[in-house]
């Protein structure tokens, strides 16, 4: 704790002006924190007319102007105004933790926290306290709310939490509260031009600095939106509810952290671990059971229509259909098949209805236990799907035994799902009846974590579709190994529009700051529903594996396909999904994106890059690799012509020897990426004096 003292400049200045002529009493209050590297503060200051406020400036400039805290209840006066400062507490924290998986394997918790009680000054002189804790790579701070005297029942109809950006700065967006959940194709704007936004939004400011604000630990509470509300001011708006107020619970409680990634480059903020660093430690003990892997599936062929989810002649979900999968995982060494309308209720208008969904009964021609004896027996799992349509009501009633079932079979992984528009939610209300909740209100976030902690008693790990948002709370619950959350690949079967090479660069820097997404890539046909052309490179849809990080990821074609494109297939089948490091090599919000992975298991390293329509050339220094190895490098790269226009599938594979000395140019197509192998190279074994000599460098 010595350091710290000298680490945190802390003041406290409170003072009583008279104004003259009048009789009000204005008080300033000022309290500053700052990072572990002294170039972040965050200031709190209590206003003329008692309201909290906070700031934060980075090296001296203004990044976030004076901004309001507080909140509007149900049924008592609004938390905002009228405080006095009446506590003030430091500390400082430094520790490394290990992911059970992830992008990397340690993981630095360093920051600065104050602790800043509120009270009101007169009246019923309630509490609120406000904790700030600072890191060097942003900010995270949340309320408590203490037991208070008068009852500890609050009802929170809005959040005051504001965000006043110092600079102007480009913004880019998906819409909060609209029709769909987050499936949008991203907003490139200016901030004064954002109406009301998800998080994590991310802007980079005028004079080139990166911010993405978002949350971390969203539990029991609504999910935050962001609105504009004047120039560059931004305004928390909680995701409402059918019951009245958008958050009900009891106090003591605390609020999700409400958080500000800030680095000087887009690769910087990828870098940051703050949204992890800010959630609890892992909740679940011994995760050892919780596996990352790769999977294939009966789901593309629903995508494209030439299967149905429905029973009937096109029914995808046959035995003898997943017996094929089962044996084409085996023998292409995936650990999962995932198998979606499997069960009952896919018949007739499931869409946001799910009302006839069983979890537990397979359709006749789909003989679950047979086929999970089968998978084992070839080393494979088959992975769970349970989309319920939304209509969580019919399956949270059905949620134990459904997961009793896949626990029985050895299906330790299950695929949710909760297709319906946004406000769609159907729940079961304490009246006894059907209310329609938000996919990210208070309601949705309580389901989730009831879903992820009843799979997690039966050792099952989950991945969710139409998801609430990410804010790292993998690391609570480790088994919460993935989810959507973002347009995916399924939008190239029958988007209109497809997802624009933009859309993937645009994820990296801002779905992708939140976690880990199953985009499920891997479509090397390059064709969507109709023949459609989807609009990228067989050597981008590789580069999707590094780039996009998932601890589990769909190779999603056809295994016909596969068969038809063997030489890109094999960087598929080579692609690890659990990593020991990661570095954003270069990149830019929209533009392109070049990440680098250390595999966890080998001393491989796997770099991917990807660009919007624009063909690039990026130099990359491979000064990541270890001094003093050699090193054999398997570059899958655009070939000539190639092009999210051009030719898809020109792609050319070549092997080099490389070390930390060099320096690769990365050819990008229009829509392209490249995606590269880089494995030490083993120790020459002595040639016995006739054999041909090994040729250096092949090209295949
Ligand atoms: C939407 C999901 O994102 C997709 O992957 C799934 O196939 C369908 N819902 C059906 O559950
Ligand atoms: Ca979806």
């Amino acid at each position: 704790m010595s350091g710290f003292m000298a680490l945190l400049r802390l003041r406290v200045l409170l003072c009583a002006l008279l104004l003259a002529g009048t009789a009000q009493a204005q008080v300033a209050s000022d309290a500053t924190v700052r990072s572990p590297d002294g170039k972040l503060a965050v200031s709190l200051r209590v206003s003329g007319e008692g309201r909290p406020e906070y700031s934060i400036q980075r090296g001296g400039r203004p990044v976030i102007d004076w901004s309001r805290l507080g909140f509007i209840l149900a049924d008592a006066p609004k938390l905002e105004r009228n405080f006095e400062l009446v506590g003030l507490q430091e500390k400082s924290f430094d520790d490394r933790w290990e992911q059970p998986w992830g992008e990397r394997r340690f993981v630095r918790n360093h920051y600065n926290e104050q602790r800043v009680s509120l009270r009101e000054k007169t009246g019923e002189r309630r509490s609120l306290v406000v904790v700030f804790r600072v890191f060097d790579d942003g900010v995270g701070f949340r309320y408590e709310f203490l037991e208070q005297p008068q009852g500890s029942q609050i009802g929170i109809v809005e959040e005051l939490t504001e965000f006043a950006v110092a600079e102007p700065a480009t913004a880019w967006w998906i819409p909060g509260g609209e029709w769909n959940r987050y499936e949008y194709l991203y907003n490139k704007t200016p901030l004064a031009e954002v109406g009301q936004a998800h998080t994590p939004i991310t802007l980079k400011t005028a004079s080139g600095l990166h911010i993405a604000i978002h949350e971390a630990a969203l539990v029991d509470y609504a999910g935050m939106w962001l609105r504009r509300v004047s120039g560059r001011r931004l305004k928390a708006v909680l995701s409402p509810s059918s019951s009245g107020p958008k958050v009900s619970r009891k106090a003591p409680f605390t609020t999700p952290w409400r958080t500000l990634q800030i680095a000087d480059s887009a690769a910087g903020l990828y870098m940051s671990d703050l949204i992890l660093n800010l959630n609890e430690p892992n909740k679940l003990g011994d995760v050892s059971w919780v596996k990352p892997f790769k999977y294939v599936g009966i789901w593309w062929s629903m995508h494209l229509g030439t299967h149905t989810w429905a029973s009937g002649p096109k029914h995808g979900a046959t035995t003898a259909e997943t017996r094929r999968y089962i044996d084409f995982a085996a023998a292409n060494g995936f650990r999962g098949v995932l198998v979606e309308g499997w069960n009952e209720g896919w018949d007739g208008d499931w869409f946001a209805n799910g009302k006839d969904f069983s979890f537990t009964e397979a359709y006749p021609d789909f003989d679950i236990v047979a086929l999970a004896a089968y998978a084992k027996k070839k080393s494979v799992r088959l992975v769970g799907h349970h989309e319920t349509a939304a209509n969580i009501a019919v399956y949270e009633k059905q949620l134990g035994p459904a997961l009793d079932l896949y626990a029985k079979l050895g299906i330790d992984a299950v695929k949710t799902g909760y297709v319906a528009d946004a406000g769609g939610v159907q729940a079961l209300g304490d009246d006894g009846r059907i209310h329609f909740e938000w996919h990210d209100g208070q309601i949705q976030a309580r389901h989730h974590l009831r879903v992820v902690t009843e799979a997690a008693r039966r050792h099952i790990s989950v991945n969710a579709h139409e998801p609430i948002k990410d804010t790292g709370l993998r690391r609570t619950y480790p088994n919460w190994v993935a989810r959507e959350g973002a347009r995916g690949m399924e939008y190239n079967a029958w988007g209109d529009p497809k997802n624009p090479p933009e859309h993937e660069v645009n994820l990296v820097f801002t779905r992708m700051l939140a976690g880990p997404m199953d985009y499920t890539p891997g479509v090397l046909s390059l064709t969507g529903s109709g023949g459609s052309r989807i609009p990228s490179t067989e050597a981008r849809q590789l580069a999707l594996y590094v780039v996009l990080y998932s601890p589990i990821q769909m190779a999603a074609d056809l295994p016909e396909n596969y068969a038809k494109y063997p030489k890109a297939f094999q960087f598929i089948k080579d692609v690890p999904v659990d990593w020991s490091d990661t570095r954003v090599l270069n990149g830019e919000v929209g533009d392109y994106a070049t990440i680098a992975r250390k595999d966890r298991r080998s001393d491989d390293w796997y770099l991917g890059s990807i660009t919007d329509e624009s063909p690039r050339v990026l130099p990359v220094s491979l000064d990541f690799l270890d001094e003093g190895k050699k090193y054999s490098a398997t570059i899958y790269r655009d070939g000539k012509g190639a092009g999210f226009e051009g030719d898809g599938h020109a792609i050319t594979v070549e092997t080099r020897p490389v070390s930390r000395y060099d320096t690769l140019r990365l050819e990008l197509a229009p829509g392209g990426g490249q995606a590269i192998r880089i494995s030490p190279r083993k120790p020459a074994v002595k040639k016995k004096e006739n054999k041909k000599p090994q040729p250096e460098f092949d090209v295949e």
